[in-house]
């Protein structure tokens, strides 16, 4: 693996990557982004002071994912059942990720990222929409990687929604049979790999409704590290443990 531009030599960073297989990196990892509120609860911060520091995480490991060549990021943002948070809470969450597209958008851009968001969009605020249209757009026929951001996103929601969509299809004379890849191809993610792996940050051993079709067969990583701490060193740890894990996808 090339070093340049990524670590100081020597560094345990330089050190973890040396163990890393460039050959046998995940072409897809998802994250459930989790634990901003203990990390705020333990330095005695309002809850929103964790997710405010949490976009930096997510600055970093967009960053390093791009520069690693991983193909396909997908961040768990915002769920369906996230609605039930104070409404403080709700609205700064809402007002980061437009913050983060204002400031991050011409760098994300002029990286070669594609932008994706995914989930019920259409339920969201107009002022989101629109920003989430926007960075969308711009980014469309960018290579480098996709960038997916789960928003207002369940994963029961989205294969309830792609049934709808393949039911109105067949209503217009579509087909009658209903295949796997049909069904991957009507979710938010279509056209995406699955999941090679799977982070969780923050210890619990839950999957939190994320991604349910699409990590049948991912490799499940759960550090306790929480997600305002979780930076290059702990994604380039859950790769190397990832590397290790012998993928049998059912066989022997
Ligand atoms: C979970 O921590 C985190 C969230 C519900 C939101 C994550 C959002 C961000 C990091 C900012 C916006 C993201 C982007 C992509 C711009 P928690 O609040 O459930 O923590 P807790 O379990 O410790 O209470």
């Amino acid at each position: 693996m090339k070093l340049e531009a990524f670590a100081e030599p020597g560094s345990e960073e330089a050190v973890l990557l040396e163990s890393i297989d460039a050959g046998k990196l995940p072409r897809h990892i998802a994250v459930i982004m989790d634990g901003n509120g203990r990390w705020a609860g333990l330095r005695k911060l309002p809850r929103v002071a964790g997710h405010r520091t949490g976009i930096d995480s997510v600055r970093n490991i967009v960053e390093s994912c791009r520069k690693l060549g991983i193909e396909s990021l997908t961040l768990y943002a915002f769920s369906t059942e996230n609605w039930k948070r104070p409404r403080l809470e709700v609205r700064t969450l809402m007002r980061l990720l437009k913050e983060f597209i204002r400031k991050e958008m011409r760098s994300v851009n002029e990286n070669n990222i594609r932008f994706l968001a995914i989930g019920r969009i259409h339920e969201l605020d107009e002022s989101v929409r629109e920003e989430l249209r926007r960075f969308s757009e711009l980014t469309a026929r960018n290579t480098g990687m996709t960038l997916s951001v789960a928003r207002n996103y369940s994963g029961r929601a989205e294969i309830t929604d792609a049934v709808n969509r393949i039911l109105s299809e067949c209503r217009a004379g579509g087909p009658v049979i209903v295949t796997e890849d049909i069904i991957s191809g009507s979710l938010y993610t279509a056209g995406l790999p699955d999941p090679d792996l799977l982070i969780r940050t923050s210890g619990e051993m839950r999957i939190s409704n994320f991604l349910l079709w699409q990590i049948a067969y991912s490799e499940i990583y759960v550090t306790p590290t929480l997600w305002p701490d979780f930076r290059r060193k702990h994604l380039l740890e859950a790769i190397a443990a990832y590397q290790l894990r012998d993928r049998r996808y059912g066989g022997i």
